[in-house]
Parts: structure tokens; sequence; C-alpha cells
């Protein structure tokens, strides 16, 4: 697939600002994962060494060059320096229109909307430009954070995929909510 462009201009707002990942970003990222309420709820459950999380922004890349994903730093919009977590489409599907959407933030990130806003933001932009006409977004059932995030903005809970996922050793439920284009808030 067609190498996903970033958002030119970058999308920001008052509360954060969604730029391309930078080398030094990695410790940022390390000392996130640190964090027990990250690793409990999203889809890494142990934390990153310095050439883990380097790896992994390098996936992301490759992931954004193969159409697949596009992922972005969330920062803070007077000192792009200052990471405060990450917002991504993933499973991006241009002929069918649809895209999923996560989130995290570093515990110092949260508590002032920087998700809400964040999601807003890449969702808004990829409704406008990817023409997506289903977004997807899929969270623990006991994650009552990220469903209050889905909510805010104004995605509706369709139900929950049994075992969707492997998850610490086993597998784990998801709540499944989505978004239309339209249904921003
Ligand atoms: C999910 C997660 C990103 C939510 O973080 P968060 O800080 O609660 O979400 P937001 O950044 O949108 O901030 C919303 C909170 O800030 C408050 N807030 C302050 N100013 C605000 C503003 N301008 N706009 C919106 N909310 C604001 C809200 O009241 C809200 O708190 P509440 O939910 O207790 O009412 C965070 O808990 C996290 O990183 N968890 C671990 C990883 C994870 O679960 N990822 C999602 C996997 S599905």
């Amino acid at each position: 697939m067609a190498e996903l462009q970033l958002p030119a201009p970058a999308l920001a707002g008052d509360v954060v600002r969604l730029r391309a990942w930078r080398a030094e970003d990695v410790p940022g990222v390390v000392r996130a994962f640190e964090d027990p309420v990250i690793r409990r709820f999203s889809w890494r459950d142990e934390p990153f060494t310095e050439p883990e999380a380097r790896e992994h922004l390098a996936g992301q890349e490759w992931a954004r060059s193969n159409g697949d994903a596009l992922s972005l730093a969330v920062v803070e919009p007077g000192d792009e320096r200052v990471l405060l977590g990450e917002v991504s489409l993933h499973e991006v599907r241009p002929t069918r229109g649809s895209a999923a959407i996560g989130y995290w933030l570093a515990p110092a990130g949260r508590g002032r909307g920087a998700a809400t806003q964040a999601v807003r933001l890449l969702a808004g932009w990829a409704f406008a430009e990817l023409r997506i006409a289903r977004l997807e977004l899929t969270c623990g059932p006991d994650n009552t954070a990220s469903q209050r995030v889905a909510t805010r903005c104004g995605f509706s809970l369709e139900g929950l995929l049994r075992s969707h996922m492997p998850f610490r050793g086993g597998r784990r439920d998801s709540l499944i909510y989505s978004l239309l284009p339209g249904e921003l808030t």
C-alpha cells in the first residue's frame, strides 16, 4: 500500500501537538513504559530497553512506509521536546475506508485532556485526508480512563469482542467502539 504521509501542517491544539517521532524520544518512551498502568492496558506488558524502544519506533516508521499505520508523538504545543505520549492509526485499510486508533500517555501527561485532543485531531484528519469512513477503537473492559476518552470524542460502544487478543500469556476480551464521519465531538 502507499506510504502514509505525515499530516502537514502538523496537527496541534491548545493542549497537544502531534509530530513525527525523533531519536531523542527514545528515553521518554522507555520511561513511559516503566509505568505499570501503561503495561496493564497496552499491547506491551514489559518495559522497553533503549534498543527495544528504538526498534519499536523504527517498526512504526516501517508500518507508515507500508501504508499500514501512522504513529505520532504527542508533545506539548509550547515545547516539542516534552513527550506526553503517543497516538496512532493502525490497520489502515483505504479500500475498505477503515482504520483503528490507539493511544497512551506517560503519567505526567494525564488529566489535562491530552489523549482526548490527540484523538480528536488525528480522527478528524483521518476522516478528511484519508477518507476513512469507520474508525475503530478497542480497549480492555476494565480500562475506564480509555473508555472515557472514547466517549468524550463521540465514539459509540458496539459490543464486546470475546478473546480478542493475546494478553499477558493468555487472551483478553475487548470493548469495541466506532466513530463515523460527522460523529466526532
Ligand atoms: C487512557 C489514557 C490515555 C487516558 O488518559 P487521561 O489523562 O485520562 O485522558 P485525557 O488526556 O483525555 O484527559 C482526560 C482527563 O483530564 C481531565 N481534563 C482536564 N482538562 C481537560 C480538557 N481540556 N479536556 C478534556 N479533559 C480534561 C478530564 O476531566 C479527564 O479526567 P476524568 O476522565 O477523570 O474526568 C491514560 O490513562 C493511559 O495512558 N493509560 C494507559 C495506556 C492505555 O490505557 N491506553 C489506551 C489503550 S486502549
